[in-house]
């Protein structure tokens, strides 16, 4: 073949991939068969490998997460998705009991679950294969979501091990795991986007979006609990879970056989306060008969199975009072009203404050002075006020207005257009906002710089030290004023130093996300530096220039340019650049977008000593790289921390998958 013939052949793969990805995921209606597809897949992904210069970056084999699904198509459900009967105290419980026994007799065992709080979800398998997923809807017919639901990574496409049902149905919940929940739902709020309330929302809200590479962005997990077919290989529902464990599905590690209900109200209890250690919500536990013909002898009601049921935790609520309101002034300037409470104690942490989103809560509240308020600790860290108990509301007592001042330094507060917060327009001379800029500077994902924390910051501000992040470099020339400072050693002065000296190499990047301006969060950083590669180019950019690279919309190409319409903003970066700080992009930082790895498949396990997985992850799909969930014999390297696995370790040894380090992973994208 000619070269022309090469790339000729390589688009109209291409093209007739994408139309049968089109086809299959958003029409649910596959022309060609399953294998059919893969071999034309391997057949394109050989080609880019041979022939790099040709490939194209939006190939099929580089897709995480399919097309835009405009509409979701609705699908009947072969086996109804039945909801459980709710408890939610002891008798209840032993009332369910008697039921059971008096049907079935006293031999049997329960099973013992977490209820996951998240989004029940009906995967269907056929042929070995993932064919559809769809939500719970009415119970009757749900939505097809099987494009979204593709993406998250520990639901498996393919099975191959043992003898599997050739066609089955696995049910099971999706969730957002809390830690995640919160980074992402800050990161919103960074950008000025609208939060969710909690891990449940934002995973409903996920499953449901129209474009699942926005979907492959959020990290969801799934638990699998339910196995269904027309003939199961299996006598109870242990046996079922364990299986599906070996099939490769996520299954809790947390489920129990119970002999008794006494053993299920232990269950029950250890989980009451466990649940918080937990690093997702779970609302209860769910008890099922383990035996199918047990469970087939007892049968349905017309909403509900009459041999499971769920016990649901109370919301772990107190009432309390309210002793004033307080407001932060966050380093954007955005002023956030807190409740400061009389202590008490809650979910097994005593709880002083809670927080009041802003001028909107209060107003919905109708909160005056010395309420007594109803506090509710749900999976979040930072409990909430519910409501207010009238009946104690003190005659003449004082409505709570939310300030027209800034708090801090006294100016007119300002509310844009289409906010919800209120702002104090003072960024240049409003302590609060100095300090909180400074801090976000020196922040872990932006320059990161060792031996400085948000105290010392402080303290240095008030010690008259630190007005601007630029002061940091000059603070070597005041090593005196710092000894002066109580419980600055001199050790810690010279870490600090050798650390602000240090961060004059971090790339552009990181320092553009370190100015803080408003919108432009890591990602957005990182386009940007890619994409003006200096800040020059990036200061005088139009607002047309700036729309154009990918990502960046109307809100924040008008904030970078107010940013830059600054005076005092620009003097700061020239003091920066004169100090040595990174302006320009670097190599390096370019080649984050190769396409070095394309056409190879990694697993991250274990712990790492510069980077996290997720940033690990990015840099490989950055460069083109696939990430696999699970090690199988068409992985091609295991990148390897510390504490990995043993199982993993041994699976690829057996493998014969080349272990590789964070050095090597970096030395392959440098090479
Ligand atoms: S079993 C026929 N097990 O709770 C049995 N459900 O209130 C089907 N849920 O719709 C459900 N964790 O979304 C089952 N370990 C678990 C569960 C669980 C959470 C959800 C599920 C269901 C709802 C019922």
């Amino acid at each position: 073949m000619s070269k022309n013939e090469v790339k000729d052949k390589m688009d109209a793969l291409v093209k007739e991939l994408n139309q049968h990805t089109y086809d299959y995921y958003v029409l649910a209606m596959p022309t060609i068969a399953d294998y059919e597809f893969d071999r034309k897949l391997a057949a394109l992904n050989k080609l880019e490998q041979q022939y790099p210069e040709y490939a194209d970056p939006n190939s099929p084999t580089q897709q995480v997460g399919g097309d835009i699904t405009k509409n979701f198509t609705t699908v009947a459900h072969k086996w109804p998705m039945l909801s459980l009967g709710n408890t939610y105290n002891e008798q209840d419980l032993r009332d369910f009991d008697e039921r059971v026994r008096k049907a079935i007799g006293d031999q049997f065992q329960y099973v013992c679950e977490l209820k996951f709080d998240g989004v029940s979800i009906s995967l269907t398998y056929e042929d070995q294969k993932l064919l559809r997923a769809v939500t719970r809807g009415d119970g009757t017919k749900g939505d097809d979501v099987t494009t979204n639901v593709k993406t998250i990574r520990n639901i498996p496409h393919k099975l191959s091990s043992g003898t599997i049902p050739s066609l089955f149905e696995i049910r099971g919940e999706i969730l957002m795991h809390r830690a995640a929940f919160e980074r992402l739902n800050k990161e919103r709020e960074e950008l000025g986007e609208v939060t969710y309330a909690n891990p449940r929302n934002f995973a409903a809200g996920t499953v449901k979006m129209q474009d699942s590479r926005e979907v492959a962005k959020r990290p969801l997990d799934c638990f699998l609990y339910y196995f269904n077919t027309d003939k199961s290989p299996f006598k109870t529902h242990w046996e079922s879970l364990e299986t599906l464990k070996s099939w490769g599905f996520h299954v809790s590690e947390h489920s129990r056989l119970g002999n008794t209900i006494e053993e299920v109200l232990e269950f029950i209890s250890y989980w009451e306060k466990e649940r918080f250690n937990l690093s997702y919500d779970i609302d209860g536990i769910v008890i099922k008969v383990n035996s199918y013909a047990q469970q087939a002898e007892l049968g349905f009601t017309a909403k509900s199975p009459r041999w499971a049921i769920s016990y649901k935790y109370k919301a772990q609520e107190v009432e309390t009072i309210l002793e004033r309101v307080t407001y932060q002034v966050g380093r954007t300037g955005a002023v956030t009203p807190v409740a400061n409470l009389k202590p008490v104690l809650l979910a097994g942490t005593t709880v002083k404050r809670a927080t009041l989103h802003n001028a909107n809560e209060i107003e919905r509240l109708d909160l005056h002075e010395g309420d007594s308020v109803f506090v509710e600790k749900g999976g979040e860290i930072i409990p909430k006020i519910i409501n207010v108990n009238l009946d104690k509301r003190e005659n003449g007592a004082v409505k709570i207005i939310y300030p027209t001042q800034c708090p801090e330094c006294g100016t007119t507060l300002i509310r844009k257009e289409g906010e919800v917060a209120y702002y104090c327009p003072n960024d240049e001379a409003c302590p609060p906002q100095i300090v909180g800029k400074i801090q976000h500077f020196i922040g872990r994902k932006a320059m990161d710089i060792d031996g400085l924390g948000d105290e010392t910051i402080e303290t240095c501000y008030q010690h008259g030290l630190l007005k601007h992040i630029s002061d940091l470099y000059v603070l070597h020339q005041r090593t005196e004023e710092l000894k002066a400072i109580d419980r600055f050693g001199e050790r810690s002065i010279e870490n600090m130093l050798k650390g602000i000296e240090s961060s004059k190499q971090m790339p552009f990047a990181k320092v553009l996300f370190g100015l803080g301006i408003r919108y432009v969060g890591e990602t957005v950083a990182r386009k940007l530096a890619v994409a003006t590669k200096n800040i020059d180019t990036l200061a005088t950019a139009s607002l047309e220039t700036l729309t154009a690279i990918d990502e960046i919309g109307q809100r924040i190409a008008e904030s970078i340019i107010e940013y830059f319409a600054k005076p005092e903003h620009i003097q700061q970066i020239e003091l920066l650049k004169s100090y040595g700080l990174q302006f320009e992009s670097d190599e390096k930082e370019i080649e984050l977008q190769s396409d070095k790895l394309t056409g190879k498949t990694f697993v991250i396990s274990g712990v790492f000593e510069n980077y996290s997985r997720e940033e690990l992850k990015e840099i490989i799909e950055l460069n083109g790289g696939k990430i696999l969930s699970s090690i199988s014999a068409k992985l091609n390297f295991l990148v390897a921390g510390d504490n990995m696995g043993p199982s993993k370790l041994e699976k690829a040894k057996k493998l014969n998958i080349p272990l590789i380090s964070q050095d090597e992973l970096l030395a392959l994208l440098n090479n």
